[in-house]
């Protein structure tokens, strides 16, 4: 129902809507209209009440809630069912819960706020207050569990191809799953998987975006190593419309891996990749090495050639990657 009254307000713009107006489309009674619009007004909506006129929207709260999002989704499936909350531990666990009990395909998680915000091998996430989007999507894709990762691999091109649109932004996707901008790092994303025996259960894709943060809101470890979107955009925008963007790129790439397989996503991975081509240096469990990032697979696994020839294919979530500068200490 709010979702309908924004809508009303919306598109009548600076023109005042009458609480009879929207009452006679809705089908409600205008008392109850009012008491909508009292919500509204208490979630942050700032709206007029011009007298014997009606109500002008003047602003929408810098918030991700649902009807936010879906008054402007442009996906035919992804996102159309949401979990919106305030504050939460983390997207990825309050999907996998709710993926757990059943759950349609497409499902989004999106918070506000991440308390225990989850990273890659065992690392957290910083995640503060409306500083950026975290969400976390719910896909059953129908691949075998060891292509798990090229979920990771879509959701990074979703991002980048969003956000490289805003002008001044040119991020680039370091392997498998870091978006970088000038070496820090904009976004991350961690995949989660429940699966059986040759069977995919349910993906959890998790999505952290640094939209609006600054210095401050990070702890002072990670500061110099994190950069937002705000950073250096050249134009305004909006946490809800790259959300919308992020989502709409990542079902057409999602919908054409199911139609064409995984070339057409590697070819746009490889196009933003900031790894091919550099001498890295691969951290695995037992041992590290120096090599040259020369392609990615059709599985997503790094091709590596070690400094002694050999070719090796390197598996996300095995290992860490930093270019071969970090011989000499220094972070990608
Ligand atoms: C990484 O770079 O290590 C991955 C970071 C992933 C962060 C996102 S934010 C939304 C989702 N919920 C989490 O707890 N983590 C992911």
């Amino acid at each position: 129902m709010r979702k309908r009254i924004l809508e009303l307000l919306r598109a009548s713009g600076a023109e005042p809507v009458s609480g009879e107006e929207i009452s006679r489309q809705l089908e409600v009674s205008r008392t109850a209209i009012w008491k909508h619009i009292q919500t509204l007004k208490n979630e942050g909506y700032e709206i007029e009440s011009v007298p014997k006129k009606g109500y002008i929207l003047r602003e929408a709260p810098d918030k991700l809630f649902p009807q936010e999002i879906t008054s402007r989704l442009k996906t035919k499936w992804l996102g159309h069912s949401i979990c919106y909350q305030d504050s939460v531990d983390s997207t990825n666990n309050v999907a996998k819960a709710i993926a757990n009990g059943g759950c349609e395909n497409g499902l989004m998680v999106v918070a506000e706020e991440q308390c225990s915000g989850k990273g890659r091998l065992s690392r957290g996430w910083i995640s503060p207050y409306a500083k950026g989007i975290w969400f976390s999507v719910v896909l059953k894709p129908p691949f075998l569990p060891q292509e798990a990762s090229k979920c990771t691999l879509l959701a990074a091109v979703s991002v980048v191809k969003t956000i490289n649109k805003l002008k001044g932004v040119q991020a680039a996707i370091k392997w498998p799953n870091d978006v970088l901008l000038n070496g820090r790092k904009l976004v991350g994303i961690l995949t989660e998987m429940n699966a059986e025996f040759g069977h995919i259960n349910y993906v959890v894709i998790g999505t952290g975006v640094n939209t609006n943060g600054q210095k401050e809101d990070y702890p002072e470890e990670v500061r110099d190593l994190a950069v937002s979107v705000a950073d250096v955009a050249q134009e305004p925008f909006t946490r809800v419309e790259l959300l919308v963007d992020i989502l709409k790129n990542m079902e057409d790439l999602y919908e054409d891996v199911l139609e064409h397989g995984f070339a057409p996503v590697l070819d746009e991975w490889r196009k933003y990749s900031c790894t091919l081509g550099q001498e890295v240096k691969v951290i695995a469990p037992d041992e590290t090495y120096f090599g040259k990032a020369l392609d990615i697979d059709e599985e997503g696994l790094l091709i590596v050639q070690r400094e002694d020839g050999r070719i090796d294919k390197v598996v996300a979530g095995d290992v860490s990657i930093r270019p071969a500068a970090a011989k000499n200490g220094a972070y990608q």
